[in-house]
C-alpha cells in the first residue's frame, strides 16, 4: 500500500532529483503502447512524466495502468531520475500505483475550447496550467498587499458589506431586500473607513466590492476584490506616494516569487521592470487632455471623465503607470476635496496602468468642509438623513485625510498580461455570468 498522506510535492521530488519518491496527483496527459504507459502527473507544484513498464510492474498492474484517464487522481511510488526527453526534465519509473479517484471523460482536454466554454466549466478549467499560474500570482498579490500596509504601520479594518447609502454613484448599486428594508451591497468601504480613522488613523482592508456595472468590458466585474486604505492627517501627495509604493511592492514581489508562472503565461517581464526602476508619471487632467491632443491627435472636451479609449491611448505612451490628478468636480464622487482657488476641480487621483490597462486605483484627498459635502450630496439628489453618520465625521474633530481603492483583479490582469479581467478571479461575476 502507498501511504494515504501526501508526503512530497512533484516539485520537491524533482528538487531531490534521484531515488525513491511517492507522489500524489492528477493525470495531466497519458499515452502508451502495449509495453509502456506514459502518465504525466500534475499537482499544485508542477507536472512530471511517469513511466509504467509491463516488464517491471507485471501484467496485472500494467493492465490497470492502461485504464488511466485524464484527471483521475493517483498515488504513485517509483524512482526519479533526470531525463532530458521528459517535459519537465525528470522521469519517474513507476513501481506501484493506485487509482484514488476514477474520472469520467474530462470535458476539457483538447486545448481548443473557446474562452466561453472554459468559463462555463470554470470549476474544471481552473485545473489548467494557465489558471493555476494566474491563481498562484493572485495569491502572491494578496499577500504582498497585506505585507505592504502592515509594514507601513496600517491596521486592518473591515467595513460592513450591507450598507444604507451609496458612495460611488447610485447607478451601480446592487439593492438587497433586508427584512423588507432596501439596502445595498458595498461599493466601497470608504464612508465607514472615514469614521474609523478617528480611532486607528492608518487603516486598510482587502474585501469584496460590488458594482452593478452594465458594461460588458474586459475590465469590469460585478463582484471584485478591493484593496482600500484611509489615512488621517494626510495630504494629497502622501496618498499618491502610498499608491505608487504599494504597486511597486506588489510587482517586485510577483517578479521575485512567480518567475515560473509568468513564463507559463508567456508574460514579457521586461515590460514590468520599468515600474520598479522609474518614478510613475504624474500629470493633471488638464495635462492629459493636452497630451491626448498633441501626441495622439485626439480631442476631448474639458469636463468629461476619461473613458477606456482615452486611458488606453494615454497609457500606451509610457512604460510606467500614470497618476492623473485634479479632475473636473462634476465627474467625481461627492467626497473629493476641492482644489484651493479652483472649485471646479477636485483632488482626485486615478492610477492608469501601462499597455492600455487603464485605471487600477481611484483615490482622493477628502473634503473636510461639512457644508460643501452637504451641498454636493444635495446636488446629486441624495437624502442627507441617509448620511448622518458620515456627516458626523466632519462635526467632531475633523482632520485632513484621504485614501484610495485598488481593484485587485485589474492589477492582476495587468501584471499577468491578461486579455480579460475574468481570468484574474477564480469564479468571475459579470452582468451575464454568475455560475459556476
Ligand atoms: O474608482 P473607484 O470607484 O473608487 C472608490 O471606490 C473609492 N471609494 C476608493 C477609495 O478611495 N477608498 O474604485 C476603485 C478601484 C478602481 O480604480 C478600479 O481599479 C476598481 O476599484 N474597480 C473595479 N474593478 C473591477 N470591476 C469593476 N466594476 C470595478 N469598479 C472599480
Ligand atoms: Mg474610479
Amino acid at each position: 500500500m502507498i501511504p494515504n498522506l501526501k508526503q512530497m510535492t512533484i516539485q520537491e521530488a524533482m528538487d531531490k532529483g534521484n531515488g525513491d519518491v511517492t507522489l500524489h496527483g492528477w493525470v495531466y496527459r497519458e499515452r502508451g503502447s502495449s509495453k509502456f504507459r506514459f502518465i504525466v502527473l500534475r499537482d499544485s507544484s508542477n507536472t512530471i512524466q511517469c513511466v509504467v513498464k509491463r516488464d517491471v510492474v507485471g501484467d496485472e498492474v500494467f493492465e490497470q495502468a492502461s485504464t488511466v484517464q485524464l484527471e483521475m487522481s493517483l498515488r504513485i511510488k517509483g524512482t526519479i531520475k533526470p531525463d532530458e526527453r521528459a517535459p519537465t526534465g525528470y522521469e519517474v519509473a513507476v513501481q506501484e500505483f493506485e487509482i484514488v479517484g476514477p474520472s469520467e471523460n474530462f470535458p476539457i482536454n483538447k486545448g481548443d475550447e473557446t474562452q466561453e466554454v472554459l468559463f462555463d466549466n470554470r470549476h474544471l478549467s481552473l485545473r489548467t496550467q494557465r489558471t493555476t499560474a494566474i491563481m498562484k500570482i493572485r495569491s502572491t498579490v494578496f499577500g504582498a498587499i497585506h505585507e505592504y500596509f502592515r509594514k507601513e504601520g496600517f491596521y486592518e479594518h473591515q467595513s460592513p458589506i450591507f450598507q444604507s447609502s451609496q458612495a460611488e454613484g447610485g447607478s451601480t448599486l446592487f439593492s438587497v431586500d433586508y427584512f423588507g428594508e432596501p439596502l445595498y451591497l458595498a461599493q466601497t468601504w470608504q464612508l465607514h473607513a472615514e469614521a474609523m480613522i478617528f480611532a486607528l488613523e492608518k487603516i486598510y482592508c482587502v474585501a469584496p466590492s460590488f458594482r452593478a456595472e452594465r458594461s460588458k468590458t474586459s475590465r469590469h466585474l460585478t463582484e471584485y476584490w478591493h484593496a482600500e486604505m484611509e489615512v488621517a492627517w494626510s495630504n494629497f501627495d502622501l496618498i499618491q506616494d502610498h499608491g505608487e509604493k504599494l504597486i511597486k511592492h506588489v510587482v517586485a514581489t510577483v517578479l521575485d516569487t512567480n518567475d515560473r508562472e509568468l513564463s507559463i503565461l508567456e508574460r514579457d517581464t521586461q515590460q514590468l521592470k520599468p515600474v520598479l526602476e522609474k518614478p510613475f508619471v504624474r500629470m493633471t487632467y488638464d495635462d492629459a487632455l493636452k497630451i491626448l491632443k498633441e501626441q495622439c491627435n485626439f480631442e476631448m472636451e474639458w469636463g468629461k471623465d476619461l473613458r477606456t479609449i482615452e486611458e488606453e491611448k494615454l497609457t500606451k505612451l509610457y512604460d510606467v503607470p500614470i497618476i492623473c490628478t485634479d479632475y473636473p468636480k462634476a465627474v467625481k464622487a461627492f467626497y473629493m476635496k476641492e482644489v484651493k482657488g479652483n472649485p471646479d476641480v477636485v483632488q482626485g487621483c486615478d492610477f492608469l496602468a501601462p499597455e492600455g490597462y487603464g485605471e487600477i486605483i481611484g483615490g482622493s484627498q477628502r473634503e473636510e468642509d461639512l457644508e460643501k459635502i452637504k451641498e454636493r450630496l444635495r446636488a446629486q439628489g441624495e437624502d442627507l438623513s441617509d448620511y448622518e453618520f458620515y456627516l458626523d465625521t466632519r462635526r467632531y474633530g475633523s482632520v485632513p485625510h484621504g485614501g484610495f481603492g485598488l481593484g485587485v483583479e485589474r492589477l492582476i490582469a495587468w501584471i499577468c498580461g491578461l486579455e480579460t479581467i475574468k481570468e484574474a478571479i477564480a469564479f468571475p461575476r459579470t452582468m451575464t455570468r454568475y455560475s459556476p
